[in-house]
């Protein structure tokens, strides 16, 4: 009994250890605490796990492509991607803000997001739910482009839920949108 649990206490251990070691290198690329510091890498602190596990099993299979991301995940086991999504979604969101704020630009986001109903599944504090991301306090610069690409050119193992949704919706609109939700704040963490 005594050296099972001690075995037991061990391998809890090595298991953390490993999690954590990649953990940390994630860090390197999305921000010391989750909250990203560079321009086109989104903040990962505060996701919602499920939302997590599945980009990262979609990134790892090759059916999100993404040659950053693609090293550190493609050796991950599906055991280390639940735990990694576990630590990082408990990481407090931070605002992230890239460019000077505009009112009218904040007004026009604020309008769209209720008129287009992107809350009805990112929540009204556009927090995330489940597979929906978090999209409040996320990084203006990361917002923009991924949504004109899934309105120009959906991923391929993606879901088309969001090509739908910004069909039709203009360049501007889209800038704005960005603009607001890059300023919302940061819904809490552990979703
Ligand atoms: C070399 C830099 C780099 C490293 C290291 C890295 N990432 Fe990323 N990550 C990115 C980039 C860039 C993207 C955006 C990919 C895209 O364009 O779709 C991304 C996207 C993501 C996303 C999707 C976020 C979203 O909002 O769509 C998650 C989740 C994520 N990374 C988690 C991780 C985890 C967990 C690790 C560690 C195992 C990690 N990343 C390591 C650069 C990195
Ligand atoms: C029917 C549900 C639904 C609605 C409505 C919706 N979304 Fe989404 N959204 C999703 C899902 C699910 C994802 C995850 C992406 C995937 O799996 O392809 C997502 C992803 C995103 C992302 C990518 C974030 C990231 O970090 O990777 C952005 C940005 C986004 N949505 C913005 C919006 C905006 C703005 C609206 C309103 C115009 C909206 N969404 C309406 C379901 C929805």
């Amino acid at each position: 009994m005594q050296a099972r649990r001690r075995w037991a206490v061990l391998l809890t251990a090595l298991f953390f250890g490993v999690a954590h070691g990649k953990h940390e290198q994630c860090l390197a690329c999305h921000g010391p605490d989750g909250n990203s510091l560079t321009a086109r890498i989104p903040s990962i602190a505060a996701q919602p796990r499920l939302f997590m596990e599945n980009q990262l099993v979609l990134i790892r299979e090759g059916l999100r492509p993404s040659p950053e991301m693609f090293p550190f995940v493609k050796d991950l086991t599906d055991a280390e991607i639940v735990a990694l999504a576990k630590q990082i979604s408990a990481l407090p969101a931070k605002p992230t803000q890239s460019s000077p704020e505009d009112p009218a630009l904040l007004k026009r986001g604020a309008e769209l997001g209720r008129k287009l109903r992107c809350r009805s599944c990112h929540l009204p504090d556009y927090g995330g739910q489940n597979q929906i991301p978090r999209l409040a306090a996320q990084r203006e610069d990361w917002l923009e482009p991924v949504m004109q690409e899934f309105r120009d050119k959906p991923r391929p193992g993606g879901d088309t839920l969001m090509a739908a949704v910004l069909y039709g919706v203009s360049d501007a609109d889209i800038r704005a949108l960005a603009h607001f939700l890059s300023r919302s704040s940061a819904p809490a963490p552990g979703r």
